[in-house]
């Protein structure tokens, strides 16, 4: 086996995982969500949360070191079209995860405080709720945009 091979299965790990760990993540933030219940929405989000830092934080540093290894080993220059167009999407990608998973940890936080406290939920947990909902599109369109362009490789 060489080098190469061992560096696409990486790479293609990785972006297994960073495709299947968020479009898993929203899936079951927003079941949890439409349940209303604070308790469930804590317990979720707390899983959520160590998700992300297990899974996507790890696939989102690997994912460009073997992606460069791979240019290298392959012989494509990194200032390729697609592959900054790749990079730049990857950048809006991280632009975009990145207030989504403080925004997870908030709504953990207010959905622990209402179950503790026996309240309902605060009107500041919708108001995350909305904006965690809405930039999820944007990141994952970006991680979709990024699929494309690394199968299609357009000149
Ligand atoms: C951020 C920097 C990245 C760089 C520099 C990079 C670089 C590369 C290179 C050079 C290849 C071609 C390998 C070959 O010719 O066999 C490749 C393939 C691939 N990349 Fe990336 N990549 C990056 C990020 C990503 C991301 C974020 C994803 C997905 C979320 C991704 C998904 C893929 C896939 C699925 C392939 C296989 C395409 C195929 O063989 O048809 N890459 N990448």
């Amino acid at each position: 086996m060489t080098a190469y091979f061992v560096l696409k299965f990486l790479h293609i790990i990785g972006a297994c995982v960073l495709l299947g760990t968020g479009a898993g993540i929203a899936f079951f933030m927003m079941i949890a969500h439409r349940t209303g219940n604070a308790a469930t929405i804590a317990t979720v989000a707390r899983i959520v949360v160590l998700a992300d830092f297990l899974f996507t934080a790890t696939a989102v540093v690997v994912q460009p070191i073997t992606g460069v290894a791979l240019a290298w080993d392959v012989g494509y220059g990194l200032t390729e079209r697609w592959i900054i167009w790749s990079v730049l999407l990857y950048v809006l990608a991280g632009v975009f995860w990145l207030p989504v998973v403080w925004m997870q940890m908030e709504m953990r936080k207010l959905a622990t405080k209402a179950t503790e406290e026996g309240t309902d939920l605060p009107q500041r947990y919708f108001t995350l709720f909305r904006t965690w909902f809405a930039f999820g599109f944007p990141a994952f369109a970006a991680v979709l945009g990024i699929i494309w362009l690394m199968i299609t490789r357009p000149s």
